[in-house]
């Protein structure tokens, strides 16, 4: 330890090369080192990095920001609760805000989801549904029921067991070998149908096959089917309105707990509060996160249905209770902030306008596809849509893939002043859920600027 306070770099200096060297970053570090984002406040629907640029945030920072930035609700309840209790101890009990906040959800949520276990970041949580189903088999007598069935291009998160479950060979393979017992499905990607089909006339192959899996693999075996309701990562994956519907059915038929993975899809980011309400199907089990605290705090959610949870009540002789959990798991800060950010979208109806503003969005999508014969779909629900590129519409064959359009698009975004997600071949927005009209216009006012530079320079 040095005998005096170091010095530390000011928040200019962060973006100096020996700084960054410092640091592990989500993103390819010599590559983002060359322009290494760092961003120093944030307010409404803005943020400022440190050089005092600009930046209008279409993406809730990672569809986090759902109440926006600076909202005074929320920093006010957390700035009590600070006052009042920041932890409490885990081991051997809870706290008056995390009970509120279960009893909230079990309201919010569909049907008999009604049990709560918080935890603090979506991987956690994912994973904690994953052990709820194994554990919940074993406890109804079937231990033999441990499967998971997932799907490719899923992302479910990074811990082990949770990227198990994800379908994503770019962050999977160099952690390989995985853990046992997962097993994956094709997503219902319309647009690309791996099985070469056309929806409607396709008969829901992607989710019939699911049923011919679990009956190769023995039933007795499966535990889980775990699904985004719309896929992120392959490039915002809606389903058909059938295919929720059947998946539930056959969970239902064989016994197996049907997980929807609503870390995204939930808190109002599809125009209602959870996408189980959007698709009309109620799941087993509903993981929630990022938008739920609004990125004021970690903090992540399992609900399950009551029928699920009574089972873990028993005596203790015979029952362990939920084998489950974390040091900061039912935080009272966080679960303050999810209570304020909670009643923000209840008391502002900020559903109704991420349905209003969603729609905007969705004109505006379908005017750019319209125009740009680089568009191939546009595709999403609420505040979650996203563009995929082609380099021949009729084909759809893609740009090639280093770097890619989309990558093209999203750095000229950066450049002015819009935070979107991008991957080689799609875009993707889902700004907060208080943006305003005039500010999804300027969103798309920006991306279409970008969209014009990328192609510019790419001639
Ligand atoms: C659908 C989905 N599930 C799980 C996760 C993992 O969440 P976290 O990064 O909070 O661990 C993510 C993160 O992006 C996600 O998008």
């Amino acid at each position: 330890m040095p005998a005096e306070w170091p010095l530390l770099p000011t928040n200019q200096e962060t973006a100096d090369p020996r700084f960054l060297q410092q640091i592990f970053v989500r993103d390819q570090m010599a590559e983002w080192a060359k322009h290494p984002l760092i961003i120093e406040r944030a307010d409404d629907i803005f943020y400022w990095d440190v050089s005092g640029k600009r930046y209008l945030d279409a993406l809730s920072g990672i569809y986090t920001v759902s109440v926006g930035h600076n909202n005074r609700r929320v920093i006010d309840a957390i700035r009590r609760q600070l006052d009042t209790l920041h932890f409490s101890p885990p081991m051997h009990g809870t706290n008056p805000v995390a009970v509120q906040l279960a009893n909230l959800l079990a309201q919010l949520a569909p049907g008999d989801l009604a049990t709560v276990k918080f935890e603090c970041g979506g991987s956690e949580v994912t994973e904690a549904a994953i052990k709820l189903a194994r554990q919940y088999h074993r406890l109804c007598g079937q231990a033999g029921k441990f499967k998971i069935i997932s799907r490719y291009q899923a992302w479910h998160g990074s811990t082990m067991g949770s990227l198990a479950a994800s379908g994503l060979k770019s962050r999977k393979t160099v952690n390989e070998p995985l853990p046992a017992g997962f097993l994956h499905v094709f997503p219902p990607t319309c647009y690309r149908c791996p099985f070469g089909k056309n929806y409607p006339d396709c008969s829901l192959t992607c989710a019939t096959l699911i049923d011919d899996v679990i009956d190769m693999e023995d039933p007795a075996t499966v535990a889980a089917i775990i699904v985004e309701p719309i896929g992120h990562t392959g490039g915002v994956i809606d389903p058909p309105p059938e295919y929720l519907p059947i998946l539930r059915e056959i969970c239902t038929r064989h016994g197996i707990l049907l997980i929807f993975d609503e870390i995204i899809t939930g808190v109002g980011r599809t125009g209602q509060m959870f996408a189980a309400e959007t698709f009309g199907v109620v799941p087993d089990v509903l993981c929630t996160g990022k938008g739920l605290s609004g990125g004021y705090a970690p903090l992540s959610a399992m609900i399950c249905r009551k029928p699920i949870a009574d089972v873990f009540w028993g005596p203790i002789a015979e029952n362990p209770g939920f084998v489950e959990g974390h040091t900061f798991e039912g935080n009272p800060i966080s679960c303050a902030a999810g209570l304020a950010v909670l009643r923000e979208i209840i008391e502002r109806d900020l559903c109704a306008n991420a349905r209003q503003q969603g729609d905007r969005l969705r004109r505006h999508f379908e005017r750019l596809r319209d125009t740009y014969p680089v568009i191939g779909d546009c595709r999403g629900k609420g505040l979650f849509q996203a563009l995929e590129f082609v380099a021949d519409r009729a084909t759809k064959t893609r740009f090639p893939a280093n770097p890619g359009l989309g990558v093209l698009v999203g750095r000229r975004a950066l450049e002015n002043g819009l935070l979107c997600r991008f991957d080689p071949h799609w875009v993707a927005f889902g700004p907060p859920l208080i943006s305003t009209a005039e500010q999804i216009d300027e969103m798309v006012a920006l991306l279409e600027r970008s969209l014009l530079e990328a192609l510019e320079s790419m001639n």
